[in-house]
């Protein structure tokens, strides 16, 4: 990781600066308070609420939520001009899955298991931000989910703690690239919501978060870590408790594990209002204790709320805060500043020109298109698709005609530019065999005109098309719901067009796993398209009629009900579980009424081939520390279309020090053999590989038995025992 801050150069600018001057850099405002910003006109109101001043403006450090090249050019001439050391703003914003090309949304890019397509999204993400003048990125969101009534589950890449690793590295790597200073065209990125945001109990957003300090390391912790480890240069506090304590006033997680035990001395900055909603929480009894207690734990900028430009300066003349502190503070904003590049080009990459020709352009609007083609999860075909051409297609329901598909953080994005299906459909078949009709709204019943219009449709047509989900609004931050089946408008638009008898295809465009009753027992097909972003509908298109091949797999396990939430696949056997030989027909770890396994398992999604896995073999009974073991098996494409598999391998350890998951993923390789071809596949397992938390947190592997098991998804393996020898 970074060194300790020795710059003299910044060090002396920090003793330049008045203690006003100070507090200013650690407050992040945004945009609408910037003059010249487009929402100009609003500035009073927040302004004045928030007891923010004329003064605080000029000097506040960072600004969030402002692009376009000409705008953050304007403002940060205008700001240099009054800054009286010449200290340039940072601007920061929320380029979570593209700028204006979006992307799919971060859980569907886990569903491709593509990292390099991964990085590669982040690297134009990144290259259309910084064009447009952005700096920082809020970016990548890494927590691990396991609830999807959490409308933030969008926003992740899963329930694994190493393909969240991976992902997570994959994204800092292409937002940053290798040198922030020269490499104008990248972003600094934010790794969030640090810690554990994502296990908000019940799956209420801003809920509470109480887990133990094991699944935090064992399970939460590593890809905040592995994106630190990747050099991300920030870290962004989560709203959320951890052992009691608001993030951002806890001292043990920030300045105890993230600055301690980790070495990180980067920027760390609150989420938006985090430090003030401390006084909510109920541990600080007014906002001077919020600004005390933030301080104190290590955040570096207060976004939103002004906690630190009014109490930080009494609190340091009082002697409660130790203005070395303010200082660091300080210190490490100006660095990355430094690092930035915007001591010396204060504008960076910013330039309009290249913002008009490389903002969504072709090329980038290419790999959007490959990426949500990879995306897409085939979760049920009988014999329906690819379709046909010459097939008479009835297309139906609120997604047919729908912009509304590039996923609730797609802040430049326009659901204007956006792919819609029914027009990429119409340029990949006879448009005359292909009818369109509405069906039903997303949330509303279906009219009687447009059942009818529907109904005929239907009746016409060789196959129906259904293109279902939930608006955009449904999932993302505040997005959380209760019941995540379909809408009942849609339920009830199938169920009509069901006893039709014809074959019937589902498109679901949504933001979270799920509960999919009424849609795979009536549907003959479904295709999981989540928010696939600009070229959504190109994409799901190709892959309708079979242009594209079907490859991705879940990152997070579709409950057979809400029920059963949090289900996912590395959980624990419990004492009495169900599968035992021996078990009990009661009093075993069941439901009476639904079976305990999700509906489609972590790691599941089909092809429109077959995949055979035939010969799987360990190199040797056991493993040391040395000696690794090699497990092998041979893959054949059974079908008569190509197709890509992911290979996916699971280890076990079956007696540990603490509980250990029934299945954890290990590795993964995806293979493209040919019809009638076979791929030989090989995985390494070392001793590395099996390490845990121990109960007193030391990391490390036991000697003893374990399986590893290989297979398609977590569910369809085959096993194989080994033992590690120490
Ligand atoms: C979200 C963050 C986001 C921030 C700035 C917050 O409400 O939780 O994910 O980065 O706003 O827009």
């Amino acid at each position: 990781m970074r060194g300790v801050i020795m710059d003299h150069q910044l060090f002396s600018l920090v003793q330049q600066m008045t203690m006003e001057e100070k507090i200013a850099q650690l407050l992040q405002l945004a945009a609408p308070f910037f003059e010249g910003t487009e929402s100009e006109g609003e500035i009073t109101g927040p302004m004045a609420s928030m007891g923010i001043s004329e003064q605080h403006v000029q000097n506040a450090g960072s600004i969030l939520g402002l692009s376009g090249a000409k705008q953050v050019i304007d403002i940060q001439q205008a700001y240099l001009k009054r800054n009286r050391l010449g200290i340039p703003l940072l601007v920061m914003a929320d380029i979570v899955h593209g700028y204006r090309t979006i992307f799919p949304v971060p859980l569907a890019i886990g569903c491709s298991w593509d990292l390099e397509l991964a990085e590669k999204s982040a690297q134009i993400a990144a290259a259309e931000a910084a064009v447009s003048g952005v700096h920082v990125t809020f970016a990548p969101m890494v927590d691990l989910v396991r609830d999807p009534r959490w409308g933030r589950v969008m926003e992740s890449t899963g329930e694994d703690p190493y393909l969240n690793s991976l992902f997570a590295r994959a994204f800092v790597r292409g937002f940053q690239g290798g040198d922030l200073t020269k490499e104008t065209d990248r972003v600094a990125a934010c790794v969030k919501h640090f810690a554990a945001y994502g296990a908000a109990e019940a799956g209420r957003d801003y809920n509470t978060v109480d887990l133990s300090e094991w699944q935090l390391r064992e399970f939460y912790l590593p890809a905040y870590k592995a994106a630190l480890d990747e050099g991300c240069e920030m870290v962004m506090t989560a709203f959320n408790t951890v052992n009691g304590i608001p993030v951002s006033g806890n001292k043990q997680l920030l300045r105890g594990l993230l600055r301690g035990e980790w070495g990180f001395d980067g920027v760390l900055i609150s989420d938006w209002g985090a430090v003030k909603e401390m006084i909510p929480h109920g541990v600080a009894a007014d906002e001077a204790e919020a600004a005390y207690k933030a301080i104190q734990a290590g955040v570096d900028i207060e976004m939103m709320t002004p906690t630190y430009v009014h109490h930080l300066q009494t609190l340091v003349e009082s002697g409660a805060v130790d203005e070395a502190l303010i200082d660091e503070a300080v210190l490490r904003i100006l660095q990355l500043k430094k690092k930035l590049g915007l001591f010396e080009q204060p504008l960076r990459g910013a330039n309009p020109e290249r913002e008009r020709e490389i903002v969504f352009c072709t090329d980038h609007r290419d790999t959007s298109r490959e990426l949500a083609v990879k995306s897409c999860v085939l979760l049920k075909n009988d014999n329906v698709l690819p379709l046909k051409q010459g097939q008479k297609i009835a297309l139906i329901g609120p997604f047919t005609r729908n912009g509304d598909i590039l996923g609730p953080w797609s802040w430049k994005g326009s659901k204007e530019e956006a792919v819609q299906l029914y027009d990429a459909m119409a340029t990949r078949t006879e448009p005359s065999l292909l009818t369109v009709a509405e069906g039903c709204g997303i949330e509303a019943f279906a009219t009687e005109e447009q059942w009818n219009e529907a109904l005929e449709a239907a009746r016409e047509a060789d196959v129906i098309v259904l293109a279902l989900g939930e608006h955009s609004d449904m999932s993302g931050e505040a997005g959380s719901r209760a019941d995540i089946r379909l809408p009942q408008a849609q339920l009830e638009l199938i169920a009509r067009l069901k006893p039709l008898h014809k074959p019937m295809a589902a498109v679901l465009f949504n933001g979270r796993p799920l509960d999919l009753h009424g849609v795979i027992d009536q549907a003959d097909a479904v295709l999981e398209a989540w928010f696939p972003g600009s070229e959504g509908g190109a994409a799901v298109a190709d892959l309708l009629f079979g242009f594209e091949m079907p490859s991705g797999r879940l990152t997070m396990s579709f409950p057979y009900s809400v029920g059963q939430v949090p289900v996912y696949y590395n959980a624990f056997n419990t004492g009495r579980p169900k599968d035992a030989p021996d078990a009990q027909e009661r009093y075993v770890s069941q439901y009476l009424d639904i079976p305990n396994e999700p509906l489609l398992p972590f790691g599941f999604g089909l092809s429109y081939t077959t995949f055979a896995y035939e010969d799987a073999q360990l190199s040797a009974a056991e493993m040391t520390a040395d000696k690794t073991l090699t497990v092998t098996v041979r893959v054949s494409n059974t079908g008569d279309l190509p197709g890509e598999e992911v290979v996916q391998l699971y280890v076990r350890d079956l007696a540990g020090d603490v509980v250990r998951p029934i299945k954890e993923l290990k590795a993964f390789r995806k293979i493209s053999p040919q019809p009638g071809e076979s791929t030989e596949v090989a995985f390494t397992i070392t001793e590395p590989q099996l390490r845990y938390y121990h109960s007193d947190y030391t990391y490390a592997s036991d000697a003893g038995d374990f399986i590893a098991y290989i297979g398609p998804n977590s569910r369809d393996t085959v096993e194989l025992p080994f033992r590690l020898v120490k």
